[in-house]
């Protein structure tokens, strides 16, 4: 006959002893107690009573970690007095973090333009749709609204129409033009970046994030034309890659611009050399953004006489400018919070 009782009062003890109790649940008596059921006359009142025993050492076993693990962690006297002189200890790299690389490629966008002479501002995250379509030219019915998978919510603005989260980055343009339109009478021109988060219900793959960014851009002048347009986008992209490149421009439809392009670049890999290029597949050229002359409506929606002045505008994907820079092939690694993706940057 198994004597659960002393059993029980040796392992305890044992376990409230040891630097390891755990390793106790392995010692040869248990193992004999586990064997004894096949002899067992009532084979459940003796699986009742290992059960029993198991729970009793599992507690003790708990607690005796817990105590093991507090004796571990020296305790930290909150009211101790600071020695302000004592060194501050080093961070290793890994300890010290990094700016995230969209980030980082957003403050050389800014820079660049910045030297260009583009003010820059932000946009927000939640809009409405006066913004996000009707100032862009996009009457309500406008079937182009569709093209834009915009994340609706359920709060209303003032004409009852959903909130949305903006879907491009144009939301911006009425807002820029607003602010800036003094300096027109001024002679000065309305010149402005807006880098920013936009948002789309899209399937997601290697190429399309429900989250990214663009940057969208704004010139507004008397005389501007779209050879000022091209010239300011090739002078960028030549400036961000770091090299001479060609581009090209196709016609395009927005509604907010007229005529509307589709612009792009020759491969800033490969120059349209290496038909195994991974960045452009052998094409030569990558179809990067969209762009054109402002279209009267959106001149006139804030307050500007298209008479008088003419503008460029631009919408580009920062992540897409990103990925090319540094060969990423797949966006969702950006908001992945990845470190070891992170930390290359
Ligand atoms: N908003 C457009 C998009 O997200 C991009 C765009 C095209 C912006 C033409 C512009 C523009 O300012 O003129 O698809």
């Amino acid at each position: 006959m198994i004597d659960f009782q002393d059993i029980q009062t040796d392992l305890l003890a044992r376990i409230a002893a040891s630097d390891q109790p755990r390793t106790i649940l392995k010692t040869p008596e248990l193992r004999e107690v586990y064997a004894g059921i096949r002899n067992a006359e009532d084979k459940a009142v003796y699986g009742a009573q290992v059960n029993t025993l198991k729970s009793a050492l599992e507690a003790a076993i708990a607690t005796r970690e817990a105590e093991l693990t507090a004796a571990d962690i020296a305790p930290i006297d909150v009211t101790a007095p600071m020695d302000v002189n004592a060194p501050i200890p080093a961070l290793l790299p890994s300890e010290r973090g990094t700016t995230h690389p969209l980030t980082q490629e957003i403050a050389r966008v800014i820079e660049i333009f910045g030297r260009m002479g583009f003010a820059s501002e932000e946009s927000r995250e939640i809009d409405d749709q006066y913004h996000m379509f009707e100032t862009l030219n996009f009457p309500k019915g406008h079937p182009a609204r569709d093209d834009y998978d915009t994340f609706m919510t359920v709060e209303k603005d003032g004409d009852g129409d959903p909130l949305i989260a903006p879907a491009h980055t144009s939301t911006m343009q009425n807002r820029v033009m607003r602010k800036y339109r003094d300096q027109l009478e001024a002679g000065e021109a309305i010149a402005a970046v807006v880098p920013d988060r936009v948002f789309r219900n899209e399937d997601l793959d290697a190429r399309h994030e429900h989250t990214f960014y663009q940057v969208e851009g704004v010139y507004v002048a008397k005389g501007v034309h779209a050879g000022m347009l091209i010239a300011t986008l090739k002078e960028f992209l030549q400036e961000y890659y770091g090299r001479e490149l060609q581009v090209r421009v196709n016609p395009f439809y927005f509604p907010f611009t007229e005529p509307s392009f589709e612009f792009a670049l020759s491969c800033p890999f490969c120059g349209g050399e290496d038909p195994a290029c991974k960045v452009c597949s052998g094409e030569g050229w990558i179809e990067l953004l969209g762009c054109g002359m402002v279209h009267p409506n959106v001149l006139r929606a804030a307050d500007i006489d298209p008479n008088e002045y003419t503008g460029f505008a631009f919408g580009c994907g920062i992540d897409r400018l990103v990925m090319m820079k540094y060969q990423i092939e797949d966006i969702r690694h950006l908001e992945s919070a990845k470190l070891d993706f992170l930390e290359q940057f």
